[in-house]
């Protein structure tokens, strides 16, 4: 009977997949990407639930002596697992979601009840350029140069006006889809490989590093250039690899200064994400990342 039920959820998982990647196909990683969430919730909610009630209360808490407002934006709402999203429908008349993620719109709807919508979109704006410019090199140099001239391009403003933004774990995320296409991109059509740390030869890795920094400076900008009155961000600080014999790899995930300028801070919190348990997700060794979040308000 397990079997058989375990077959379903794979087929139906499938099935899923190849329909949105089909009917969204530049966002293809993202649906990969959700559909993994999705399902390592479900095989680890017991060692998830810390980070995921400690998200929600401190969302909670901050919205708590905020008055009764217009508009929410919630920026990497996926499947709103780690949002007080009823809080937030009690606070705000609308709630907008937006996520690059399609799979994720139905279950995000389910929770916002006709309170709101679920826009799929690339909130920096620029991923999509980007893909297509290095796909477009053909030689190594052209590759360098093309990586160097990014981290000078212009970035654009979020055009969605609110009164409470909420950017839920998505600063550390941003540079890591962007990192995974250059990955692919660079191995498919030139044969650049990653070594056994995931880092690709030294030269192209600093230049990578670089506009990873720049899409984290560009979603900062983004939330602090906005009109919101409330500022509500919940991002990975570092990422731990680890076995029983303790962590033997630290890797930042933020990779910018902390710096939310036109804001002041009211509230911060830190804990940790049991995100991949060993003996779960992986025998041989577990992940756990440091999850800081921050309250702010304008001026
Ligand atoms: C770690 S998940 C956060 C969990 C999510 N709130 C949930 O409950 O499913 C990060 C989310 O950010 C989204 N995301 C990452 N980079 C993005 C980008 N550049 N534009 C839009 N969404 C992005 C992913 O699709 C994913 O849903």
């Amino acid at each position: 009977m397990t079997i058989l039920k375990n077959l379903v959820i794979a087929c139906c998982r499938s099935v899923t997949y190849y329909y949105y990647c089909l009917r969204y196909p530049k966002y293809q990683d993202f649906v990969d990407m959700g559909i993994g969430i999705a399902a390592r919730h479900e095989r680890c909610e017991k060692y998830w639930r810390t980070h995921l009630d400690a998200s929600k209360a401190f969302q909670r808490k901050s919205i708590l002596s905020a008055p009764q407002s217009g508009t929410a934006v919630i920026l990497g709402a996926g499947r709103l697992l780690d949002v007080a999203i009823d809080e937030f429908l009690q606070k705000c008349r609308r709630v907008e979601c937006i996520d690059a993620d399609p799979s994720a719109r139905i279950s995000a709807l389910s929770r916002l009840k006709n309170g709101g919508s679920y826009l799929v979109k690339e909130i920096t704006g620029v991923l999509g350029e980007w893909t297509t410019e290095v796909n477009e090199c053909v030689t190594q140099e052209d590759v360098t140069k093309t990586l160097s001239n990014l981290v000078d391009q212009e970035w654009r403003p979020l055009t969605y006006p609110s009164d409470i933004l909420l950017s839920v774990n998505l600063l550390s995320q941003i540079p890591i889809y962007w990192r995974d296409r250059v990955h692919q991109i660079l191995k498919s059509k030139l044969s650049i490989e990653t070594d056994d740390h995931d880092k690709l030869p030294q030269v192209f890795e600093e230049l990578l590093q670089s506009t990873m920094r720049k899409l984290q400076t560009i979603h900062v900008r983004q939330i602090t250039q906005s009109e919101a009155k409330l500022l509500i961000v919940i991002y990975d600080t570092a990422f731990h690899f680890y076995t029983d014999a303790g962590v033997f790899l630290t890797e930042p995930a933020l990779l910018i200064r902390e710096e939310f300028p036109g804001y002041s801070k009211i509230d911060e919190a830190t804990w940790s994400w049991e995100i991949a348990p060993k003996g779960i997700e992986f025998a041989a060794y577990g992940v756990r990342h440091d999850v800081k979040a921050v309250v702010l308000s304008k001026g």
